[in-house]
């Protein structure tokens, strides 16, 4: 089960980065719908880690805690760069080299997860949280469907759209009442 949590994560992962290698190679008028699903599939994604696996790495020791806290850092620093990004035109050049080095940073932050915290909560808890991992991703999967997304008009959630603070609030609320169930 608590495979499976960590599996659910690293579908998401794969999705953010088919995403991101679709708005760096779009025509510049589909830039927007395509980074609309992005900045949706970002909230999703990031509030499942900070709501469910956080909690499980930070009690895995030293170790858990420091990684927990670098994770928490590299994804703080990502919302203030997408902020940024969210006042530019995607249509613009500018857009497409800021969303590079941002892309990249996205990129980063999901290997450091892969290499050093998944296999980290796989390793130093028991069967019975990781078990508990397992059913909390099953219920965050029916809030944000991680295989259903054929193309840009059907992001896995619908959270409206405004900046991605409101989305990351409006995530949270949604995983959370799902979490209660
Ligand atoms: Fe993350
Ligand atoms: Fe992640």
């Amino acid at each position: 089960m608590g495979q499976d949590a960590i599996e659910f994560l690293l579908g998401q992962h794969q999705q953010v980065e088919r995403l991101i290698d679709q708005i760096k190679t779009a025509s510049p008028e589909s830039r927007r719908e395509l980074f609309d699903e992005l900045r949706e599939m970002l909230a999703v994604h990031e509030t499942a880690e900070e709501l469910v696996l956080r909690p499980v790495t930070k009690a895995s020791g030293e170790t858990g805690k420091r990684i927990a806290e670098q994770r928490i850092a590299e994804e703080n620093e990502a919302k203030q760069v997408l902020a940024d990004l969210e006042k530019l035109d995607p249509e613009s050049e500018t857009f497409l080299t800021e969303f590079g080095g941002f892309a990249a940073d996205v990129l980063k932050h999901a290997t450091n997860e892969e290499q050093q915290e998944f296999p980290l909560v796989c390793r130093e808890n028991d069967a019975a949280r990781l078990s508990k991992l397992g059913s909390a991703m099953v219920k965050v999967e029916k809030v944000a469907p991680t295989h259903a997304h054929p193309s840009a008009k059907s992001a896995p959630v619908t959270l409206a759209m405004g900046p991605f603070a409101s989305l990351i609030d409006r995530a949270r609320d949604a995983i959370s009442a799902a979490l209660k169930d």
